[in-house]
């Protein structure tokens, strides 16, 4: 899967012959699964119709401030469109563009995105050679790399001139790749593994029956999406779950019992950056398992229970480079028992969830923590999602371990 696969790409397009490639850039990015949105210089309209890519791109174009539709004026707002992108591709970018943007000219709606835009913006020059190599032109490519843009080098080739040099833009397939590596170059946990634990655990009884408990394993798999999406590579340990994971970068090992959670979890732990357990690990399991179906009587039936072996303190008494986190789920003296967990774990951080707070728990869709580190520094966060709550967990450990 493509590091730009659910990403909002947006391509800004301006005036010069390989505009007429944006259709097949525009296509590449779809074929990523990126959802993409394009504007366009008014002058860029002549060489590619704003028709062919929103079609391509299933999004509506703008090259101007206002549309009027319906004798009404609507705003194109640049704002909103800087906001939505999580990359800004200008391509071709003209000479003209370039001098523009790199003097803060704001005269169109792509300018006035470029300065809106709070994304990485990465720009493809496109002109005649002798315009690529002037001093001017030059000047304005540094400047705009000075100011945190990246650029895609225009390649040699033939020109729409007939002149054989530099400044023709680069091929789409060649942007697109570029783009991705330069991602995935810049990814804060590129080349680190981190191990994670999630969901339940099931102690069987008999063939049919088990214990378990109600955890949904959501909060453990978003995180393991987030640690891949900045780069990691993740064995993601999970018990009985219905959630569904596709990443490139996650390995999904399925478990059922502790036993073979503790057994799969020390397994990989020696080559792991990070461990984060957020699995619901069952505290006890029948100290046999029968071998048929247990049949039913009149009489009460005992069932007796073992402890299972504590996963995440059995970590904390082997590791060496690795940062360990566990989780904590509280209901009482929230704060207190979960530093003291930290503590006799040997844990660098604990990720305390109260049960008190609502939203907070297992099977909902948002969570209420506190990021509790071995120094005992607690940073809380707001009811949120629990994408939004994984991606405040990865920052504090990407913080801590200076990643
Ligand atoms: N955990 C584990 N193995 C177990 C039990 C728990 O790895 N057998 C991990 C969980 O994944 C979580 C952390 O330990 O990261 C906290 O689990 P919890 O059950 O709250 O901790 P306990 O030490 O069992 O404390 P208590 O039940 O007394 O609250």
């Amino acid at each position: 899967m493509s590091v730009l696969s659910g990403k909002k790409v947006l391509l800004a397009v301006t005036a010069g012959i390989a505009a007429y490639k944006t259709a097949s850039l525009v296509r590449l990015f779809i074929k990523l699964d990126a959802e993409v949105k394009v504007i366009m210089t008014p002058a860029s309209k002549d060489f590619i119709t704003p028709l062919t890519l929103s079609t391509l791109s299933k999004n509506p174009v703008h090259s101007t401030f206002y549309d009027t539709k319906d004798d009404n004026e609507l705003w194109n707002n640049h704002v909103d469109l800087g906001i939505w992108a999580d990359y800004m591709l200008i391509a071709p970018a003209s000479a003209n563009t370039l001098s523009k943007m790199a003097n803060g000219t704001c005269d169109n709606l792509l300018l006035a995105t470029y300065l809106s835009a709070k994304c990485p913006v990465y720009f493809a020059p496109a002109m005649d050679l002798d315009m690529y190599i002037h001093s001017s032109t030059k000047q304005n490519l540094q400047k705009l790399q000075s100011f945190g843009n990246t650029m895609i080098p225009a390649t040699s080739g033939e020109l729409a001139s007939g002149l054989v040099g530099e400044g023709r833009m680069a091929e789409p397939e060649d942007i697109v790749s570029f783009i991705e590596k330069d991602i995935l170059s810049k990814l804060p946990l590129k080349g680190k593994k981190v191990l994670l634990t999630a969901g339940p655990t099931y102690e069987a009884i008999d063939p049919v029956r088990f214990i378990g408990n109600h955890s949904s394993g959501k909060m453990g798999f978003a995180i393991a999406t987030v640690a891949a999406d900045l780069g990691a590579e993740v064995f993601l340990i999970s018990g009985p779950s219905q959630l569904q994971i596709k990443h490139s970068l996650v390995h999904r090992i399925n478990v059922v019992s502790a036993a073979e959670m503790y057994q799969v979890v020390h397994k990989y732990f020696s080559e792991v950056d990070i461990a984060i357990l957020s699995a619901a690990v069952a505290d006890y399991t029948p100290k046999k398992t029968a071998p048929q179906k247990i049949k039913k009587t009149a009489l009460a039936l005992e069932i007796e229970l073992s402890p299972t072996k504590d996963i995440l303190a059995s970590l904390g008494a082997i590791k060496q480079h690795q940062y360990l986190v566990g989780f904590a789920l509280e209901t009482n003296n929230e704060l207190e028992n979960a530093k003291s967990k930290l503590q006799r774990k040997n844990l660098d951080a604990i990720v305390l969830n109260s049960l008190q707070d609502e939203g907070a728990g297992f099977a909902t869709d948002t969570n209420k923590i506190t990021f509790i580190d071995n120094a005992m520094n607690e940073q809380s966060f707001e009811l949120k999602s629990k994408v939004e709550v994984a991606k405040d967990i990865m920052n504090e450990i990407i913080k801590k371990t200076n990643a």
